[in-house]
């Protein structure tokens, strides 16, 4: 796909990896709208994509809100013309056993909540659900060139800690198949589905986590560092401009090694 002129819709554009693709996006040509609850940090990074040429607008969105999401596609197509990607990088984290139990005791002193699962749930699954609907429908509808990103995490495999996370992150792998398959099945062939599935990346989300937890993490990665932000960007770039990849996950970790020798 060309992106010169195309028109991308990326939630969680006001950090991390939302924001390093929204600008990776303007850099390249694209028309970006940006979708998040944090408006200050969407102001932030649609002034520094204008002030470096590129053409942007942002609006608040919920993406767990059937409305603020349909409104945000809508916003795009106004502004713009038309939809052509979209990335649905929103999410959250709220990590923990399942059960806490106490080394001494033998005993459970703290359990998940069900409020703690459900949030994770209803933002990271639930929300790029209505995201990726959204857009996509859309395409269909105006017969729009489109390609579809949901991002999933290399802790789609199992994380212990993150019971909420991985789950919704597992399912978020699966997509790409069940989207792209129903689209073969109706004949549609100009709308691509890629998920991407990043390691460990140094933004806000990871500088929250556990930093021990994190450096134990570390030990099994290849290149023995966070991931940038910008490195997967650019792994989304390429995947919007290369029509040959599809309906699949991408894996983008430094070379995680789960049964590696320990250094
Ligand atoms: N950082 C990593 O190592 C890593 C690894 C794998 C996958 N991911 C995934 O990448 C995506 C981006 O993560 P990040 O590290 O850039 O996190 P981040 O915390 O830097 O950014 C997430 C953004 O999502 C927004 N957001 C949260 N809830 C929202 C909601 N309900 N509606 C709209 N916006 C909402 C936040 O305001 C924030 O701007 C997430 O889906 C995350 O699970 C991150």
């Amino acid at each position: 796909m060309e992106l010169k002129g195309a028109v991308a819709v990326v939630t969680g554009g006001a950090s991390g990896i939302g924001e390093s693709v929204a600008k990776s996006l303007a850099a390249k040509g694209a028309k970006v709208v940006i979708g998040d609850m944090d408006p200050k940090g969407m102001e932030r990074v649609a002034s520094e994509i204008a002030a470096a040429g590129g053409e942007v607008a942002w609006a608040k969105c919920n993406v767990t809100s059937d409305e603020d999401v349909a409104d945000l596609m809508d916003l795009a197509i106004a502004k713009f013309g038309r939809l052509n990607v979209c990335v649905a990088s929103a999410g959250i984290i709220k990590d923990g056993l399942m059960l806490n139990v106490d080394r001494e005791t033998g005993k459970v002193k703290k359990a998940m909540t069900t409020e703690q699962f459900r949030a994770v749930i209803d933002v990271n699954l639930v929300g790029a659900f209505i995201t990726l609907r959204e857009a996509a429908l859309r395409m269909v509808n105006n017969g729009w060139q489109g390609v579809l990103i949901p991002i999933s995490s290399v802790n789609k495999a199992g994380q212990v800690g993150q019971m909420n996370y991985s789950s919704a992150k597992a399912a978020l792998a699966l997509w790409p198949k069940i989207i792209v398959g129903e689209f073969q099945a109706r004949g549609i062939q100009n709308i691509r589905c890629v998920a991407i599935a990043p390691g460990y990346v140094g933004t806000p989300m990871v500088r929250g986590m556990n930093q021990e937890a994190l450096a134990g993490l570390l030990k099994g990665v290849h290149i023995g560092r966070l991931i940038e932000p910008s490195e997967i960007a650019d792994s989304i770039v390429y995947t919007v401009q290369n029509d040959a990849i599809d309906a699949t996950c991408l894996e983008i970790t430094g070379g995680l090694i789960a049964n590696g020798l320990a250094k």
